[in-house]
């Protein structure tokens, strides 16, 4: 089963700039583990404790194409073959899966059966690593789960999500019709799944830049590794960031002063500032070139990480790891937040 498994996996790196996600939101940065880094805040990378101990989470190279060539596939065979079993090793096959620090692995094998009745690998590939046959269609484009980034949760930007983080996203936008049917048992098991896929991707990603500078692959380091990935996934739930509650909520004409105070920070350049890459009023109007092609209209785009005013806050408070959009949380305060997400809200009608 796992030599079904195509050894393809891309050595990209985060598209998020480290050094714009300092300058604005150093909230999100705050718990003393930033990595920084070509890989940015948002896969682990250089220093800060937690890091990798390859020092290389994220993975290396500059290549921001998830179909970039082949990191493992160009060692020297011996070395490529030794990353191959150290990942069957150390988190199982999709046979049998094991990351049971994480998940029981009776519930990753069954996200993986559901991985297939829901066709998900259709866009993310079996292997999570965003090559199904769908994928250049779509915009933006299923990334690599390996690259350990996931832009929708209720982390800040360093840390993984939780499982419940993923089952919720899942449930939205233009994934829910396919889960439509499927039951929260099963949401969670293919949670479950996505992270083992993840895990998975990310160790090798790992091993096989350990193996690149070292030339060899010793068991401690793929012990380290795997610890490493295990701690940073089993950490997530105590990482989730507070969201006090919203000052307006169940009061409408709060909420109306909320979202005409929202309107001015949103376009107030330095403070909101998102008009700079949103637009006038969300519309794209006077956005700048290069986020015109990346941003979608707020007052329509269907909100990708769900629609509640505590998945906008979240949103806005650490940004989006993988796009341009940084998190806002050092540089506003929680009332400033809830003033976007109920101008945010007012757009939508
Ligand atoms: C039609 C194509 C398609 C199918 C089928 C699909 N996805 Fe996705 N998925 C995407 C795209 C595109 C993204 C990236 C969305 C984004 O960046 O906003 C994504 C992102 C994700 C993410 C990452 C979210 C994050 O926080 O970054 C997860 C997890 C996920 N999908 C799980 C699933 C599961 C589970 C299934 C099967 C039930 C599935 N997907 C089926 C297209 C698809
Ligand atoms: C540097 C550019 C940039 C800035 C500044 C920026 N955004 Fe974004 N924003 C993006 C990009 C890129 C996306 C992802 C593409 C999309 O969904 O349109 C995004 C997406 C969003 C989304 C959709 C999230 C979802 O779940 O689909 C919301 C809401 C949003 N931004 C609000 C804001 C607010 C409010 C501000 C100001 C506090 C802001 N943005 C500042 C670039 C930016």
């Amino acid at each position: 089963m796992s030599k079904s498994f195509a050894r393809s996996a891309a050595f990209g790196v985060a598209l998020v700039s480290a050094g714009a996600l300092a300058a604005l939101a150093p909230g999100c940065e705050s718990d003393g583990d930033r990595r920084d880094g070509d890989g940015g805040a948002a896969s682990a990378s250089t220093g800060g404790d937690g890091a990798s101990p390859s020092g290389k989470g994220g993975g290396a190279g500059s290549a921001d194409d998830p179909f970039a060539p082949p990191a493992t596939n160009a060692l020297p065979p011996a070395l490529r073959d030794g990353v191959f079993a150290a990942v069957d090793d150390a988190l199982g096959t999709p046979a049998a899966p094991n990351a049971r620090e994480v998940a029981p692995a009776a519930l990753v094998a069954s996200g993986r059966d559901a991985w297939k009745t829901r066709r998900c690998a259709v866009c993310h590939g079996a292997e999570g690593r965003g090559d199904g046959k769908r994928a250049l269609l779509e915009d933006p484009r299923p990334r690599d789960f390996g690259r350990g980034q996931f832009r929708y949760k209720s982390t800040r930007m360093v840390h993984k999500p939780t499982r419940a983080d993923l089952v919720h996203y899942v449930g939205q936008a233009q994934h829910a019709e396919l889960v439509a049917e499927a039951d929260a048992g099963e949401r969670d098991a293919l949670a479950a799944f996505v992270i083992w896929l993840a895990m998975r991707g990310e160790l090798e990603r790992n091993l096989a830049h350990v193996a690149n500078e070292e030339d060899e692959l010793d068991p401690d380091t793929v012990a380290d590794e795997r610890s490493y990935l295990i701690e940073s996934w089993s950490e997530a739930p105590s990482k989730v960031s507070k969201v006090p509650p919203a000052p307006w909520e169940g009061d409408d004409a709060a909420r109306a002063a909320a979202a005409k105070r929202g309107e001015a920070l949103f376009h107030d350049a330095g403070k909101g500032g998102c008009m700079t890459c949103h637009g006038k009023g969300g519309t794209l109007e006077g956005a700048t070139a290069a986020s015109r092609a990346e941003v979608r209209d707020l007052r329509r785009a269907v909100l990708r990480g769900g629609a509640r005013p505590i998945d906008l806050y979240r949103r806005i408070e650490c940004g989006l790891a993988g796009t341009k959009m940084p998190g806002f949380g050092g540089h506003l305060g929680p009332d400033d937040i809830w003033d976007l997400v109920a101008y945010t809200l007012s757009l939508r009608g």
